[in-house]
């Protein structure tokens, strides 16, 4: 066992491979996986639910009050739980791939749930992954890498990922509403995907998954054993 910890933050576009490199740094380190994406989507499906539009900000926020999620980690990964109901295969869906950017972009929103993954991360020995943990949740994290890899590459790895239960969507679909959603995130006003001055930048294309966590678990103990 390490005696100290540092905090690692990933932050990059949809399908860069983030949450599975994630896990596993964090496995390797013993460390906690914290799912930031996972958060908005969470937030994103309860409100579809509620027939609660992202425009309507107001109504938004007074039922971000009621919600409470949980991330629990389990043996075939992390759970998420929403006021007590688990949510973890439904926040994966196309209603919500196609949804949670819009709610991504209210500033008040982004404020709650960025003050819940700092408390996450008091203790240190946390791997967060995002589009502004190393920017905005985390800028003081020891660690910061930014993981990218083409659009076509990441809509593949989405494509996989997708519920039986959906509707057929095409890969060049998936590729399109990618696209978009990159779009929205690197342009909104509050927090956009940037990649942190002092960020390392993975491109992992043509990487393998074990290639990107090594790298990472490189640069931990890199920062352990100077701390
Ligand atoms: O990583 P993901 O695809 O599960 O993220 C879902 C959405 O949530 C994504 O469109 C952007 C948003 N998000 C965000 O704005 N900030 C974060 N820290 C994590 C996700």
């Amino acid at each position: 066992e390490r005696e100290f910890k540092i905090n690692i933050a990933i932050d990059g576009p949809a399908g860069a491979g983030k949450s599975t490199v994630a896990r596993k740094v964090a496995k390797e380190l013993s460390y906690v996986y914290v799912d930031t994406g996972a958060m908005y989507r969470a937030v994103t499906w309860d409100m579809l639910n509620r027939g609660i539009d992202a425009e309507d900000e107001t109504a938004v926020l007074e039922r971000m009050g009621a919600i409470d999620i949980e991330l629990v980690p389990g043996d075939e990964g992390q759970r998420v739980w929403l006021s007590g109901t688990d949510v973890t295969d439904e926040i994966r869906s196309l209603a919500v791939n196609r949804t949670v950017s819009r709610y991504a972009q209210i500033e008040g929103l982004r404020a709650e749930l960025s003050a819940a993954q700092r408390q996450m991360a008091l203790r240190k020995g946390v791997v967060m992954d995002g589009r502004d943990i190393g920017t905005t949740v985390l800028p003081d994290a020891e660690v910061k890498i930014f993981m990218t890899a083409t659009v076509e590459e990441r809509a593949r790895r989405r494509f996989r990922e997708l519920p039986e239960s959906d509707e057929a969507i095409t890969l060049e679909q998936l590729e399109s509403e990618i696209a978009q959603r990159d779009e929205l995130d690197r342009n909104r006003e509050v927090s956009p995907l940037v990649c942190a001055a002092d960020a390392t930048v993975l491109d992992t294309t043509n990487m393998t998954i074990d290639e990107v966590a090594e790298a990472i678990v490189r640069q931990a103990d890199l920062k352990l054993s100077r701390t």
